[in-house]
């Protein structure tokens, strides 16, 4: 294998698919392998090289499957190891790679380790692979501390013992049903290096980590400040006690020689919400990951000064530890970007699904997202789609209260409505049931007027996003992937304007008027039309031959 099929990620794009709202092939209502496996085609045609699977392990889905029961099996609602294993062959039969998703944070409370950890009671070593402390006051009744929760109210609950008593209280970062494991536990630290394995032996090319930038955890740390915007987000400071600790990453430094170990070696993407970018770059060192999603460009605002700020300070800040940049604008837990840029958005926001208030203009959106679409396939490094990103699917911002499933909407009190609405299952049909996702609806309510956005009523209508998307990612193909990103000075400030190379360059538009493009011999592929003049009209882009 040569250098560079070695390293076919480091300018790769991931599709990620949410499997129980991708495509329904049993009829249960939710997505599976089966519907996947039919599907691949179309995810082949898109022209992506890889594809990201959340997770599909068994699991009550008390957080849409982050909350795994057994980290090597399926559950049956998605499929099976057989299935997996076709899958798995198919796609690398296309030419498609397979990441999965792997949650070493914490596990369902529906884990034999964990049920084994309340059963055996104080001082076990069954409890020694959570994090067990006994509580404050005379009674133990108060939690060990003040940290809260990710998803909303304490990061602690209180466990009745064996004997019927009140007990202790375990630590959990996100839902209640999600006890973090104890990183300092050899026990399993080793686990995970076997469960890596076991993925890897089966044919996976690699893993999307998630909450990457947790795990280590100093237990004796301080109560923390909290305001109370502090849903999704961590409290932005210093030496904070659960989240990027430097211990993080000895852990990730034993899992690289088990990827290396492999022919050819398997890979790691890191899900670190960690700011500035000098901290992400610490996991992209040589011994450590490959590559993580970049969610300081998904927040920065949609306008040139912010997007260039961010594309400048991602590269020059991966490139010095040899890592590639990679451009994200939608994932599972974000809001869907056409609603997001549809929105008053010159401030830059957390874009965390279900926190943004305001009126929202669609078509206003869908116009940005187009522009954005073609900007981050141009930029240098790694790109991410998201299932349905590709159709141009609006965040669903009116789920009925009754269907929503993200524990946050229950530990906001309903508050917060959480991730649902980027989550309800894809359009495939312009009619029928459940917008051709299966045969027996959708676990989500979908949207009246979903068959306009599906498959196949964009499917070769040259006006959709899906032909965009499917223009894109062929014409990056001829982007010479190695040459760095210059910018051209030469045109106003609120256009982003770059070549790679010598004969390609993106231009766009962020400005309030249209703009003059820079000379060029062509006009490769555009996010809309030019105006009579032949300039590129506000939140356009175009990507030309120069
Ligand atoms: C990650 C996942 C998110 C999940 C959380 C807890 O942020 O992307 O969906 O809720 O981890 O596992």
């Amino acid at each position: 294998m040569t250098q560079a099929s070695r390293d076919w990620w480091r300018d790769a794009v991931i599709y990620q698919v949410y499997i129980r709202s991708f495509a329904d092939g049993n009829g249960d209502g939710e997505g599976d392998i089966a519907g996947l496996r039919e599907r691949l085609p179309y995810v082949r045609d898109l022209g992506i090289d890889a594809l990201w699977i959340n997770p599909w392990y068994p699991s009550p889905l008390n957080d849409g499957g982050y909350d795994v029961a057994d980290f090597r099996d399926i559950d049956p609602r998605f499929g099976d190891l057989v299935q997996a294993k076709s899958l798995l062959d198919e796609a690398h039969g296309l030419g498609l790679k397979v990441l999965l998703d792997i949650v070493p944070n914490h596990s369902s409370w529906d884990h034999r380790w964990f049920r084994e950890a309340l059963a055996a009671g104080p001082g076990s070593p069954e409890r020694a692979r959570y994090i067990f402390r006994d509580g404050r006051g005379p009674d133990g009744a108060l939690p060990p501390n003040n940290w809260r929760s990710v998803f909303g109210g304490l990061a602690w609950e209180r466990v009745t013992e064996p004997d019927g008593t009140p007990g202790q209280w375990y630590f959990h970062i996100f839902d209640v049903s999600q006890p973090d494991f104890d990183w300092e536990n050899p026990e399993v630290r080793a686990e995970f290096l076997d469960i890596l394995r076991f993925w890897f032996d089966l044919g996976v090319d690699g893993f999307r980590i998630d909450v990457a930038h947790g795990m280590v955890k100093n237990m004796a740390g301080p109560d923390l400040p909290y305001d109370e915007s502090g849903l999704l987000d961590r409290p932005s400071i210093a030496d904070h006690p659960f989240f990027d600790r430097d211990g993080v990453h000895d852990i990730y430094r034993g899992w690289r020689e088990v990827a290396d170990s492999y022919d050819p070696p398997r890979l790691y993407v890191a899900e670190a919400w960690v700011e500035p970018a000098e901290r992400l770059a610490r996991y992209l060192r040589d011994d450590e990951l490959h590559s993580a999603f970049n969610f300081g460009y998904l927040k920065s605002a949609w306008t040139a000064a912010d997007l260039r700020r961010s594309i400048d300070d991602s590269v020059s800040t991966l490139a010095s530890v040899g890592a590639p940049a990679t451009w994200v604008l939608e994932n599972h837990d974000v809001e869907r970007v056409v609603t997001r840029y549809g929105r008053d958005v010159t401030a830059a926001g957390t874009g965390h699904a279900g926190k943004a208030k305001g009126p929202v203009d669609v078509e206003l959106g869908t116009r940005r997202a187009r522009a954005a679409a073609l900007l981050m396939l141009a930029l240098p490094g790694g790109a991410y789609v998201y299932q349905g990103q590709e159709l141009g699917l609006p965040e669903v911002l009116d789920l009925p209260e009754g269907s929503l499933q993200d524990p946050v909407w229950e530990r906001s009190g309903h508050t917060e409505r959480g991730r649902d609405g980027c989550r309800v299952p894809l359009p495939w049909s312009v009619s029928g049931s459940s917008y051709g996702f299966g045969s027996g609806g959708a676990w989500l309510p979908q949207p009246a007027g979903w068959g306009e956005l599906s498959v196949e009523a964009e499917d070769g209508d040259p006006a959709s996003m899906l032909s965009l998307y499917r223009d894109g990612l062929r014409l990056r193909r001829s982007i010479p992937s190695v040459e760095p990103l210059t910018w051209i000075d030469e045109t106003a400030d609120d256009v982003v304007a770059f070549q790679r190379g010598r004969g390609f360059a993106c231009v766009v538009n962020l400005g309030a008027t249209p703009s003059t493009l820079p000379a060029h011999r062509e006009v490769i592929l555009a996010s809309g039309p030019l105006d009579a003049d032949g300039r590129l009209p506000t939140d356009t882009a175009v990507w030309l031959a120069v």
